[in-house]
């Protein structure tokens, strides 16, 4: 039987590769080449250049690179098998007269994969080098520790344009190989030289933890600021999330939710942070390939956008990204972080706790889709509810499952006919778009009717325990607060009573209260063991805080929000 080298030399000499890139790329001739916008980064002036002569596609913006086969992998997120088969079709040859697999490829395969872990090592050693000194102070200007230096691997590229070249020569990998693994490029009359330059390098790999290729970070301002290595047949960006390997048995030990950011940096911030189970895709846009990757590990991943316009729009492009798959039982889960944030810049501010208050509580997929098909919308007239009925019907029409489509059916409706009672909305579109409007407020709301009641309560109560000297404001309110829980309830009344006794209460009344063996028991019961491991987090009104009056406000608007829900929680109960 042929072998696949047979093929791949028939399809080059079968098709023209401008020929079949024009099919999908808008192609313009310059001299005997062709440019046009690339197909694999977003960009408004074109960098991407398809030679025939060579054989080659190649894009200055991005670096993607390849022959047609790569291009089909690359584009269409095919395996290098699958790849031939399309394009064996194209040329009308049956794939299977030239299936067999020659054994010259598998040792090639694997020699390839040997070129990338001592690429690795030879990149971390030069972190570790004389050369890398600077770079370890810029790593730790940015709060990246040693400890998550060695946990990522992370190692650099020096400005040398032959380093890595010599040290692969020195361990006898085959030249062909050696330029397979990507790391390595031909220059004009058979030069090489190393892709990574100047770049602090981060090793990405696989689900099993083989490493498969790398992302690079520009040292010097050099733009783009992120390269990653091309695809290949061991590395497809669209399949692959950054540090999966590593958060995949952490969040199933932890039984926590998969969380995705936006860059690598993000990561390992969240890292730092303790949320060892977080991923991120490799400068692409979520792809389909992606969520079913996070709904193998995970049912709700939850995704972390940066608070701009880009991480918004992402997010409605991982929406439609995510209609059509929609499982049951699989969804996605929001977080939009406040204005101008990534989660690095949150945690290196000092703001772990507030960006783990939001991750703990997102919103829904479907809240989210609701929240942005109903901004600046306008439903005063039954032509224009009937348009934006007809335009939300043809949005869910896009989900295949059938069980979920009927449920998006059901949920829409039960939210159009609350919205449209609302007065206030259907007469002048006042339901505001919460990215454009006060985020920070949206997302205290949002944490607030979240909360289960049971944390709502012991937040109210460990709050006043905390900051004791704020009942002189909320004497009143504390002592009309109601409470579901009765245990809950005996530590308030414990509260009010001293406080009714002295006339004030201070932080020795409460330590004299925890020697109580009654109220130590309740007291150690809700309010010693929370970490955000058991999935309770405790906000910053509830601890030790300086700021009264922010507590006050916030403790007052947590007790309103107490109050209504106690009350339709009763008529539940009485109806
Ligand atoms: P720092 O500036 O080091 O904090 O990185 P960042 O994570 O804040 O970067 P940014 O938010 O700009 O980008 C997020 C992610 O998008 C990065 O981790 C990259 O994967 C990707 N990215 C950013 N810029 C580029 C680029 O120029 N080219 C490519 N291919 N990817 C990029
Ligand atoms: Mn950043």
């Amino acid at each position: 039987m042929a072998t696949t080298d047979k093929l791949i030399g028939i399809i080059h000499d079968k098709i023209l590769l401008s020929d079949f890139i024009s099919k999908k790329v808008k192609l313009t001739r310059k001299g005997s080449d062709y440019t046009g916008l690339c197909p694999f980064h977003k960009e408004k002036t074109p960098s991407f250049t398809v030679s025939d002569s060579k054989g080659f596609f190649h894009c200055f913006g991005c670096s993607a690179h390849g022959d047609i086969i790569s291009f089909v992998m690359q584009l269409d997120s095919l395996d290098f098998m699958d790849a031939l088969e399309f394009l064996a079709k194209e040329i009308g040859i049956n794939f299977s007269d030239y299936r067999s697999f020659s054994k010259e490829k598998n040792k090639d395969f694997k020699e390839i994969k040997g070129v990338i872990e001592s690429s690795k090592d030879y990149f971390v050693d030069c972190l570790n080098s004389n050369d890398g000194s600077s770079i370890r102070e810029y790593l730790k200007k940015r709060n990246i520790s040693v400890k998550a230096i060695e946990y990522f691997g992370l190692g650099i590229a020096t400005d040398r344009s032959n380093g890595l070249l010599n040290f692969l020569k020195s361990k006898n990998f085959s030249k062909e190989n050696i330029i397979k693994s990507n790391l390595i490029r031909e220059g004009s009359n058979n030069s090489l030289y190393d892709f990574f330059r100047n770049r602090l390098i981060f090793p990405i790999h696989d689900e099993k933890g083989n490493t498969i290729a790398f992302g690079g970070r520009t040292l010097n301002n050099v733009e783009p600021k992120y390269i990653n290595s091309s695809d290949s047949d061991l590395f497809k960006k669209r399949k692959t999330l950054y540090n999966l390997h590593r958060a995949k048995p952490f969040i199933r030990k932890h039984k926590i939710p998969l969380i995705l950011v936006e860059g690598y940096v993000d990561v390992i911030a969240m890292y730092h942070a303790g949320l060892y189970g977080t991923v991120a895709p490799l400068g692409t846009a979520l792809s389909e390939e992606h969520l079913n990757l996070m709904w193998k590990n995970y049912n709700e991943p939850i995704i972390c956008m940066d608070g701009d316009l880009a991480g918004y729009k992402s997010a409605l492009r991982t929406l439609s990204v995510a209609f059509p798959i929609l499982k049951a039982g699989k969804s996605l889960q929001f977080v939009f972080l406040p204005e101008g944030q990534d989660p690095d810049n949150l945690i290196s501010m000092g703001k772990k706790e507030y960006l783990i208050e939001l991750i703990n509580n997102p919103m829904s997929l479907f809240d989210f889709f609701w929240k942005s098909s109903t901004e600046n919308i306008l439903l005063d007239t039954p032509e224009r509810r009937a348009g934006f009925k007809k335009s939300i019907e043809s949005k869910i029409s896009n989900i295949n499952d059938k069980i979920v489509r009927n449920e998006y059916r059901n949920s829409f409706y039960s939210y159009f006919n609350k919205f449209i009672l609302n007065k206030k909305n259907y007469k002048n579109n006042s339901f505001s778009n919460p990215i454009e409007g006060d985020l920070d407020q949206y997302n205290i709301n949002r944490i607030n009717k979240n909360l289960n009641f049971i944390n709502r309560e012991k937040n109210l109560v460990h709050s006043i325990i905390n900051n004791p000297s704020i009942l002189n404001s909320l004497d009143e309110e504390f002592s009309i607060l109601p409470l579901q829980n009765s245990e809950l309830d005996s530590i308030r009344l414990a509260i009010i009573r001293v406080y009714e006794k002295n006339g004030f209460i201070s932080q020795d009344n409460i330590e004299n209260l925890k020697k109580d063996v009654n109220f130590s028991k309740l007291y150690d019961k809700y309010f010693t063991s929370i970490s955000w491991a058991n999935k309770s987090f405790i906000p910053p009104f509830v601890k030790k805080n300086e700021d009264i009056e922010t507590i006050i406000k916030i403790w007052r608007e947590t007790a309103s929000i107490q109050h209504s829900w106690f009350k339709k929680n009763k008529q539940k109960s009485n109806g």
